[in-house]
């Protein structure tokens, strides 16, 4: 007989989203009307805490919200913000390559930080530091180019805030992800 753990069995998906992560997700229960509206908050806590949110993930999201895998991984797929195979650099950089970005110079400045890191935009360094991204308009179009660290935005790029920012990352002086 097979001893293959199935993924819809408990042991197995508990494995990936613990007590502190799924107490976090039914903390948004209360703000919003249905189970499925909180997709969308369970899968930024997830890719928060563990860095991506592998299929696994995904099942244990829908066991908990009552739906679908599919359903969960539909989401997912609509945004471009969860990496699912391996656990994106504690520093998430998304680079926003939208127009008004554009037209300041933004996918120049991309491509040099690409440089500086040695990767190409969409790869994560060596070391596992850094994942530079490509994101559509952050929002902050005022301020273009922009990219957003994590949780912080990074606004007015030029070449010099690129290098201290990647001195800063060097040093990790940078608030993110322990
Ligand atoms: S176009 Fe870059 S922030 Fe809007």
């Amino acid at each position: 007989m097979s001893t293959t753990l199935a993924p819809h069995t408990d042991a197995f998906v508990k494995r990936y989203l613990s007590e502190e992560i799924r107490a976090a997700i039914e903390a948004f229960y209360p703000r919003y009307p249905s189970r499925r509206a909180v997709v969308l908050p369970a899968l930024h806590i997830v890719n928060e805490r563990l860095g991506y949110v592998p299929i696994e993930a995904v099942i244990e999201i829908a066991q908990m919200l009552e739906l679908a895998p599919a359903q969960v991984q539909d989401t997912l797929s609509f945004y471009h913000f969860f990496p699912q195979d391996k656990p994106s650099g504690k520093f998430k950089v998304w680079f926003c390559r939208s127009l008004s970005c554009s037209c300041r110079e933004g996918e120049v400045l991309m491509d040099y930080l690409a440089e500086k890191l040695g990767i190409h935009v969409g790869e994560t360094t060596a070391d596992g530091r850094v994942s530079l991204l490509p994101a559509e308009c952050l929002g902050v179009c005022e301020f273009a180019p922009a990219m957003l660290v994590n949780d912080t935005v990074h606004k007015d790029l030029t070449k010099e805030k690129i290098d201290a920012f990647v001195e800063m990352v060097k040093a990790e002086k940078l608030g993110a992800r322990g």
